[in-house]
């Protein structure tokens, strides 16, 4: 993935309070060069965080796209790049804990699907349906979330919202000092 001869670039991942975290992102509508380099970006990004899900509102693109790779790299069979994704099916439920590259440091209990059929587009705009459990039902409910300009800690209690965004506001406060 360091090759010189390509031109990805890491971009900047939003925090928490950003408006473009609380905005429904746009469908796309063709797959063309902007789309396949957002893509490549985002990839990038999601690998040098490192994480194992990133969408394109968090690198401060309103668009449906979400990058996934539960291996972080490690297998290339891994990654899934899926535009306009959608929740088809939904079953079960599991509660566990969860972080996001946009709001670090902060992990807490979500319920999600145990099961989800999702179906979407792949770069090539060939329609895909990918059944997922588990750990890829849940980055899969989580980046979609994103395309809708929800996080994860949007469903935690009010109390502990107020708490979450108190101590961002106060991060960057500091960092503009
Ligand atoms: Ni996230």
């Amino acid at each position: 993935m360091n090759d010189e001869d390509n031109d990805m670039a890491r971009l900047e991942i939003l925090k928490i309070g950003h408006p473009s975290l609380a905005k429904t992102s746009a469908r796309i509508e063709a797959i063309d060069d902007e789309i396949r380099r957002l893509a490549e970006d985002m990839i990038e990004t999601m690998y040098a965080a490192p994480g194992i899900g990133l969408s394109a509102p968090q690198v401060n693109v309103n668009r449906r796209l979400i990058t996934i790779d539960l291996s972080v790299g490690e297998q290339a069979s891994d990654l899934i790049v899926m535009i306009n994704p959608e929740i088809v099916f939904r079953e079960g439920k599991v509660v566990r804990e969860e972080g996001c590259l946009s709001v670090p440091e902060i992990y807490e209990k979500v319920t999600r699907p145990q099961k989800v059929r999702v179906k979407g587009l792949d770069l090539t705009g060939l329609e895909r349906t990918i059944e997922a459990q588990d750990s890829l039902a849940r980055a899969f409910c989580h980046e979609i979330d994103h395309l809708d300009g929800k996080l994860f800690v949007d469903t935690l209690s009010p109390l502990k919202r107020k708490l979450i965004r108190k101590k961002f506001k106060k991060k960057d406060e500091t960092v503009e000092l």
